[in-house]
C-alpha cells in the first residue's frame, strides 16, 4: 500500500515486522507479498440468533502508528492508539474523512474506527459488512494565541518543517476540540490542545481556556510522513528530508530570507536523535527562559539597531523568548535578535548564555519568521 522511507523508522519497523513473523502461527493473515495480506473470515456463531458476526484481522502497516477514534473523522478523539504491526480485529466498514487516498474507515473490535490507509491492505470491505453512516462529533471551545505558537501533529516540539502543521501568529482566534495533559512540557506545562486544523498547541502560548473540553486520547507518535502517498504509485524515489529549517540558528552563514526552507549547516544531528532525546524536556526551545548578562538590555520595537526603545531588562533579569531572528538593517551585520514575551526585540549577545553559545538553543530555536498564519 504504502512504504515509509523514514531511516528513523527502521528499527521500529525492523521489530514490528519480528513481531509478524512470529505472530503468524495460527494466525489468519497470509504474507502475499510485501504489503498485501489475504484475508480470511472469521465467523463467531451468536449465540442468541442464527446470524453470524464476521470480524477480520488486519495489521497497522510497518513505519506507520495510528489512532483508533471514536468516530471516523480526524476531529473525533482517540480511544486507543495503535503502534507499528499491532494487530486487531475490524467488525464493519464506513465512510469518514479523506486519508491520502481513502474515505473508508473500519470499526474494531475496540470500538473505534481507523482509517484503512494505516492498515495492511485487504479486502475487507468486501468481507465485512457497512457500519451505517457514523456522525462526527467533538467538543469546541474558544481560545487566542497569544505568542508565536506551533500547532503540530502531535502534542511535542517537532523538528520536521511537514510535522508543523500550523504556525500560527499572535492573537489568532483558534477553536479548540480536546486537550490532553501529557504533552511535551513548556515552561512546565505539559497540556496542549487540538484545534480544528487537527494540530495541537501548547496551554502555555495561548489565552486561558474557559470550556470544558473533551480528552484527546491516547495519541500515537505520528509524523506527516506517514500519510504521504505511496511513492510507488508515482514511481519516484521520496527524496530524504534535510534537517529541520526550524534549526537555523546553528550554522555561520545562514540565509535571511523569509523562505521557511533555510537550510542549516548543521549535520542532520537533531533528527536522528529526536528519539533519545524525545520527552526528556531538556533541549526544547518555544518560550525558553534565558538571562540578561550585560549591565541592561534594550527591548527594541524591530529587530533592529536603529530602531525604537519598547522598554529596558536589567542585568540579570530573566527574559522569556519566543523565537528568533537576523537583524533586518544591514548595518547591523546579521546580529541575531531575540523576541521576548514582551514582544519586544533584544540582542542576543546581551543574554547569558548566548542563543549561539547553548548548543540545544541553536539546534532548536524557531526563527520568528516560520510563524505565518494567522488562520485557524
Ligand atoms: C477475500 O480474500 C480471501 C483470501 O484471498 C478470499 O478467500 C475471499 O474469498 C475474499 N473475499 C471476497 C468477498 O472477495
Ligand atoms: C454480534 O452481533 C450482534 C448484532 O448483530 C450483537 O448484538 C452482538 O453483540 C455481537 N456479538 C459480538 C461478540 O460482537
Ligand atoms: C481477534 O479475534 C480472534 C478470534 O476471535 C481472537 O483469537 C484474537 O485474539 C483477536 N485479536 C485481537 C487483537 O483482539
Ligand atoms: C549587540 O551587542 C554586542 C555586545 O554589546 C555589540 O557588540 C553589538 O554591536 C550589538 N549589535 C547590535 C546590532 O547592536
Amino acid at each position: 500500500m504504502h512504504i515509509v522511507l523514514l531511516s528513523s523508522l527502521i528499527a521500529a519497523a525492523a521489530i514490528s515486522m519480528a513481531t509478524a513473523a512470529s505472530g503468524t502461527q495460527g494466525a489468519a493473515a497470509l504474507p502475499l507479498s510485501h504489503h498485501h495480506y489475504l484475508v480470511e473470515i472469521r465467523q463467531t456463531p451468536h449465540a442468541s440468533s442464527s446470524s453470524v458476526n464476521v470480524t477480520v484481522p488486519s495489521t497497522v502497516e510497518d513505519g506507520i502508528q495510528t489512532e483508533c477514534k471514536t468516530c471516523p473523522y480526524k476531529l473525533c478523539t482517540n480511544v486507543a492508539a495503535y503502534e507499528y504491526g499491532h494487530t486487531t480485529n475490524l467488525t464493519c466498514w464506513t465512510e469518514g474523512d479523506k486519508i491520502v487516498d481513502t474515505t473508508t474507515w473500519f470499526k474494531t473490535t475496540d470500538d473505534c474506527y481507523v482509517t484503512e490507509w494505516d492498515l495492511v491492505e485487504g479486502n475487507y470491505t468486501e468481507v465485512l459488512s457497512y457500519c451505517g453512516s457514523v456522525e462526527q462529533t467533538y467538543t469546541t471551545g474558544p481560545s487566542k494565541t497569544v505568542y508565536n505558537t506551533e500547532c503540530n501533529i502531535i502534542p511535542e516540539f517537532v523538528e520536521s518543517e511537514e510535522d508543523h502543521t500550523k504556525m500560527y501568529q499572535p492573537e489568532v482566534d483558534l477553536t479548540l476540540t480536546c486537550f490532553t495533559n501529557e504533552g511535551e512540557a513548556v515552561l512546565g506545562n505539559t497540556v496542549w490542545y487540538k484545534t480544528l486544523s487537527n494540530c495541537y498547541v501548547p496551554e502555555a502560548e495561548i489565552e486561558f481556556v474557559d470550556a470544558t473540553l473533551d480528552d484527546c486520547g491516547p495519541i500515537p507518535f505520528m509524523e506527516a510522513k506517514m500519510r504521504e502517498p505511496d511513492p510507488e504509485a508515482s514511481g519516484v524515489a521520496q527524496p530524504v528530508p534535510l534537517v529541520a529549517s526550524s534549526s537555523a540558528f546553528g550554522g555561520a552563514s545562514t540565509s535571511t530570507s523569509p523562505s521557511t526552507t533555510t537550510t542549516s549547516t548543521t549535520a542532520p544531528g537533531p533528527l536522528l536523535a529526536r528519539k533519545d532525546t524525545d520527552r526528556a524536556g531538556s533541549s526544547k526551545r518555544w518560550l525558553y527562559i534565558t538571562q540578561i548578562g550585560d549591565d541592561f538590555a534594550d527591548c527594541l520595537s524591530h529587530p533592529d539597531s536603529s530602531s525604537s526603545k519598547v522598554k529596558q531588562y536589567p542585568f540579570g533579569g530573566y527574559v522569556i523568548v519566543q523565537c528568533a531572528g537576523y537583524s533586518e538593517n544591514e548595518a547591523d551585520n546579521d546580529q541575531i535578535y531575540l523576541y521576548t514575551e514582551d514582544f519586544c526585540w533584544i540582542n542576543d549577545t546581551l543574554t547569558d548564555p548566548q542563543l549561539i553559545d547553548d548548543e540545544e538553543r541553536s539546534e532548536f530555536y524557531p526563527n520568528c519568521n516560520l510563524f505565518v498564519d494567522t488562520e485557524v
